[in-house]
């Protein structure tokens, strides 16, 4: 059976992956560098999240914790939800150059936002 600091490792192990690939990619996209044509970077994000949301999952059912109950996983849903949208225009093939950047800065604030929310369990950081 899975002990749940085990799993709080590997979540947070992804998350550490996670961003750093997006950071990799963020950046070679700016630099207009063609990561896509590199396997590694195009397949590696796809496993990690998958491990990551996973874990999420598995931490929710066995915590007792769960978004749209407890506001701290609402607020970190929503923003991974923005994270997401924000990824997707600061890597997708159709964002016009200049607007790059802007979407990726936007992108690695909404993650800061998740991190900070997971590390205080408040939405605001809890300093409300
Ligand atoms: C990019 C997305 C995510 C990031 C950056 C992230 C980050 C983190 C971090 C850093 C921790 C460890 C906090 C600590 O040290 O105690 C954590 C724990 C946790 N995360 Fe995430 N997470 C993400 C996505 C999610 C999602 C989508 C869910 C659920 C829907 C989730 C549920 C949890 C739970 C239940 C814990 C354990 C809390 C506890 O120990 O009580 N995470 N997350």
């Amino acid at each position: 059976m899975f002990d749940i600091l085990w799993v709080k490792h590997l979540h947070v192990t992804c998350v550490g992956l996670s961003i750093g690939l997006f950071v990799v990619r963020g950046s070679l996209e700016l630099l207009s560098w063609p990561w896509r044509h590199w396997r590694l970077l195009r397949m590696a994000p796809h496993l990690v999240d998958t491990v990551l949301l996973s874990s999420a999952l598995w931490m929710v059912w066995r915590t007792g914790q769960y978004p749209f109950v407890d506001t701290w996983l609402t607020a970190k849903v929503l923003a991974l939800l923005v994270y997401i949208v924000l990824g997707r225009f600061a890597l997708g093939k159709n964002t016009p150059q200049r607007q790059r950047p802007l979407f990726f800065a936007a992108a690695l604030l909404s993650v800061a936002y998740i991190v900070g929310v997971a590390l205080t369990r408040s939405p605001v950081w809890g300093l409300g």
